[in-house]
């Protein structure tokens, strides 16, 4: 604001001498003013007004599992994260009302005045809302990434993306950690699936596309508008080509040909102006990602021209040299704007404002990191006529999570997702037969909707009950069969033959949930051997079999490829 008022005074003081008469001293004519934007005005205003405490309370993200409405209201933090196992009051299968009551009450804790005509600052609220928001019961799932990338249609992923943001919005959130624009080259991660492809160009185009369905189109109307949210392209950069594909682990190689490689969706994700990039955990040639400032400023902000808001992963800022989760400038020095501390956020807050006021941290790097917190806000209209969330639009319309429309989309997004790997020609199945569907996840929604589904993992205690809106793959059949006089009969996870003749069995089988480092894995060998067993049994009784097999990644098939006559 000081900078503002110098340079109109100028302008005054130049245009006034010209008036009255007198010969201007010779000075090089002072450079007009730059536009300065309502916008800059507006963001340089709030920070003049804003205490030391409440700036550096917005680059501080807690978990909800450790914050109540009264810390915000104490603390104001800028944003809050529900972790993968996190929910509304302790409880992650809480109902979708519960989320949208808690957001309430959250914004209501952030916009409390403040003394001293102090700008009360709204919270934001991001979670990880990855394969639609799924997180909550009742929310659309869709295919992971992984078969996203398969299905090869851009157009199809803005829908999802676009659907998934209507019901973001229908619980009061605002903000997604997604997509991941991983470009996973070891299929032994664990975050394998959560990556569209192992080819750049395929995963820029897919991301890209992601992040202008969830946000709009910049310049668009709706842009960051209602029905929409901000995304986050994560994480930058080099989740995918860890060292034997563990997860959060070292990234080694020529830096030109990593970047080439996994830095590649960046530029059209900046492109197509995502608000924010996750910061990664790995390491680049010894250097951990959260603290890297080549990369993270250098690379970044200079080369790739990114000017939004770098969010930290989970503690990732803990994970550098001399760091821990409570106590890391060095994160916010080398680039990082908000770190994600889901539980040490006091202790935190408490050293970043010692570390402020002993100059460790400069104001100019505070002011800059709470600039990008405020510009987001004010790109989703949080600081016009601020909106409680459940007074926005979609907000508490129930009927939107698992939208007919928007389901519609996932079984499409489904059917193109398939990969079809052998077929002798017992495909497509002809009118009238008699076929049996077996195997373990024939009928288990929890394991075909994977990892990141109301729980961090997924799958485990979870039943369908957790899954309203979803469809089994042996009910899918069974829709499709009735409509095409097909007889359909249900084996469980035998190899049993019903009375009439048979002239089909599908047999779908599986891994099991997993996220993140849990699923890293040494080999490609899948261990269950159960689905294989059943397709022999099949075999040995002369029915030919389709093999319908439910995965993260490519493994290792060959003898379940060979034991069946078609394979997906
Ligand atoms: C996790 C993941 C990241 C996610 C974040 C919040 O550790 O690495 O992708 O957005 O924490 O759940």
């Amino acid at each position: 604001m000081k900078r503002l008022a110098i340079a109109l005074a100028c302008g005054t003081m130049l245009a006034g001498c010209q008036t009255m008469g007198q010969t201007a001293p010779e000075v090089a004519a002072a450079p007009a003013p730059a536009r300065v934007d309502a916008g800059e005005q507006q963001i340089a205003d709030l920070l003049s007004r804003m205490s030391l405490e409440r700036k550096v309370a917005q680059l501080v993200m807690p978990d909800i599992g450790s914050i109540t409405p009264e810390d915000v209201e104490r603390y104001r933090f800028g944003t809050i994260l529900n972790g993968g196992n996190s929910g509304p009051y302790g409880d992650d299968l809480a109902p979708a009302e519960d989320w949208l009551k808690l957001a309430d009450e959250y914004w209501d804790a952030s916009v409390k005045p403040l003394p001293d005509g102090e700008p009360a600052i709204p919270v934001l609220w991001g979670t990880d809302a990855v394969h639609g928001h799924s997180n909550v019961i009742g929310a659309t799932i869709f295919p992971h990434n992984v078969g996203l990338g398969a299905t090869r249609d851009p157009d199809l992923i803005r829908l999802i993306g676009a659907a998934t943001a209507t019901e973001i919005e229908v619980t009061g959130i605002e903000w997604t950690f997604a997509p991941t624009v991983a470009v996973a080259r070891d299929d032994r991660w664990g975050r394998t699936y959560e990556s569209y492809s192992e080819d750049p160009g395929l995963v820029a185009q897919m991301g890209a596309a992601m992040i202008e369905g969830l946000q709009g189109s910049p310049g668009a109307e709706d842009f960051l508008g209602y029905g929409r949210v901000a995304a986050t392209a994560k994480h930058f950069f080099g989740d995918g080509g860890t060292e034997q594909g563990v997860d959060q682990g070292d990234v080694n190689g020529d830096l030109d040909e990593l970047m080439a490689i996994h830095a590649a969706p960046y530029p059209v994700a900046i492109e197509a102006g995502v608000s924010s990039i996750m910061a990664s955990f790995n390491s680049i040639n010894g250097t951990k990602m959260h603290g890297n400032g080549p990369l993270l400023t250098g690379e970044l902000r200079g080369n790739l021209g990114f000017d939004g808001l770098v969010v930290g992963d989970w503690n990732g800022h803990g994970q550098i040299e001399g760091c821990t989760n409570s106590d890391c400038r060095q994160a916010l020095l080398a680039g990082l704007d908000v770190y994600m501390v889901p539980e040490e956020w006091k202790p935190l807050y408490e050293n970043l404002l010692a570390q402020v006021r002993d100059g460790t941290i400069p104001m100019e790097r505070l002011d800059e990191a709470v600039g990008r917190v405020l510009r987001l806000k004010q790109q989703l209209g949080m600081f016009d006529g601020e909106v409680r969330p459940s007074e926005r639009p979609n907000a508490g319309r129930w009927d939107k999570l698992g939208f007919a429309p928007h389901r519609a989309v996932a079984r499409e997004a489904v059917a193109k997702s398939l990969v079809l790997l052998k077929n002798n020609g017992v495909l497509p199945i002809r009118e009238g037969a008699n076929i049996v569907v077996a195997g373990s996840a024939a009928n288990n929604i929890p394991q075909q909707a994977g990892g990141w589904s109301i729980t961090w993992q997924g799958g485990g205690d979870l039943t369908e009950a957790q899954f309203p809106n979803a469809t089994s793959i042996v009910d899918g059949i069974r829709e499709v069969a009735s409509q095409s006089k097909v007889n359909v009969a249900y084996a469980s996870d035998t190899a049993s033959v019903p009375r009439a003749p048979v002239d089909l069995a599908i047999v779908v089988f599986g891994e099991q949930p997993y996220a993140e480092f849990v699923g890293d894995r040494k080999d490609m060998v899948f261990r269950d051997e159960r689905g294989l067993e059943l397709l022999r049994e099949y075999k040995a009784k002369g029915i030919p079999t389709v093999a319908v097999f439910l995965s993260g990644r490519p493994l290792w098939m060959n003898r379940e490829i060979n034991a069946a006559d078609a394979f997906v």
